[in-house]
């Protein structure tokens, strides 16, 4: 079905939204890679619970802030969201998404932090793939394959390798031996990039262990971070670096840093961070924590808490057990912060909100936000 749009703001997953004058005239529209004040014809992909999808056809008024996306896969491809307007739009439009969610938080000034790069950057990219149909790409909003030899944010090095895997159709002879559907990712990581690039095919996400997609901004949020403890966590405090990975965010603290990640993946080094494989989701996460009393482990006054995208549900128990003097919280989905962090603010201020963007020219960013205990909470 063929619709008649005219889009009135820009909604938290960069989709333009198109509400009918009556509900009898149809419900609300969401439009990808529209802007504010564009009307136009697009096709209904999707309906469901009174919302609807739909793909741009045509424009008839042209915000003035639409510029030519870079990539050309761009209109068709559903990896990136904002290559249709300029970095500093897109950056207006992830802070009022981050405000948006943060509508029930006491009011704090949100500070974004901008990245250089808008594309180029990434270090790791997943694509599907069907032999039959000779078909490797990303998924498309109706989630078929659609290929993208020319993808313009992955990182130089991972360009060179995918159109190698595209060239003469070489992926079908490199996944001869794989099963006739699945997926593949190409990654280097920081200590590779540029030379090092490796495949993996039908293994998890990250399989090679988790690395930040954007080594340039990763490294802006690190050092952040450690600035930021270094300044408000006294000296001599042992922090617990939770989801830790491989002690990424406390690689440079001044303080005594715990890391704890399911997957253990550094070894321990002579210096102020040690290194323990706990699953932090498992019920007995808090005792399992508590236990490292028995290998000497002080316990934590101040937490970083970096959890997958899906966040720290049981936040709040974790604070009760050990009340730290603060914590600084990273999620990667704003959704998961405001859940998580909402019913703690009875005991905790939250000081400071960062929007950190980890991911240019699409919807996704970190947020990362610094609480500190209130002192008439003991
Ligand atoms: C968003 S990453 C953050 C990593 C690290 N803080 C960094 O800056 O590189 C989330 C981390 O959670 C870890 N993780 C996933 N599931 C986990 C679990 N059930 N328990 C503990 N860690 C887990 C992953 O291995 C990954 O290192």
């Amino acid at each position: 079905m063929t619709i008649d749009f005219r889009i009135e703001h820009i909604d938290p997953l960069g989709q333009g939204v198109s509400k009918a004058a009556s509900k009898e005239e149809g419900p609300i529209t969401f439009i990808k890679k529209t802007l504010p004040g564009e009307s136009g014809t697009a096709t209904v992909y999707s309906e469901k619970k009174g919302v609807r999808f739909a793909k741009l056809n045509k424009l008839n008024t042209v915000a003035a802030e639409r510029i030519e996306p870079e990539c050309l896969h761009y209109n068709e491809c559903n990896g990136c969201d904002y290559q249709h307007t300029n970095y500093q739009k897109e950056l207006e439009y992830k802070k009022a998404a981050l405000a948006r969610h943060l509508f029930k938080f006491p009011k704090v000034e949100i500070t974004v932090h901008g990245a250089t790069r808008r594309l180029g950057y990434r270090n790791r990219i997943q694509l599907h793939y069907d032999k039959k149909k000779k078909l490797l790409g990303l998924l498309d909003e109706k989630l078929n394959i659609l290929p993208v030899p020319q993808c313009k944010i992955i990182d130089p090095s991972i360009a060179f390798e995918l159109r190698a895997l595209y060239a003469e159709n070489n992926w079908l002879k490199i996944l001869a031996k794989e099963p006739p559907k699945g997926h593949l990712e190409i990654y280097a990581k920081e200590k590779d990039a540029g030379h090092n690039v490796k495949l993996s095919f039908n293994r998890p996400y990250a399989d090679g262990g988790f690395t930040q997609v954007n080594f340039e901004m990763n490294e802006k949020l690190r050092d952040w971070i450690q600035k930021k403890t270094n300044e408000v966590i006294p000296p001599k405090s042992v922090i617990y670096d939770l989801f830790g990975g491989n002690g990424n965010l406390t690689a440079k603290s001044k303080n005594s840093s715990i890391v704890i990640d399911k997957y253990r993946k550094a070894p321990d080094h002579a210096n102020h961070q040690k290194f323990f494989s706990i699953d932090l989701y498992d019920k007995m996460a808090i005792k399992s924590l508590i236990a490292l009393k028995d290998q000497g482990v002080a316990r934590p006054s101040w937490l970083i808490i970096d959890p997958p995208r899906s966040g720290l549900k049981n936040l709040n128990a974790f604070l009760t057990e050990f009340k730290p003097e603060g914590f600084v919280y990273i999620a990667c989905q704003a959704t998961s912060f405001t859940r998580d962090t909402l019913p703690i603010l009875n005991n905790y201020d939250l000081v400071s909100v960062d929007l950190f963007d980890l991911f240019p020219s699409t919807q996704h960013f970190e947020t990362v936000g610094i609480f500190t205990r209130r002192k008439n909470n003991e």
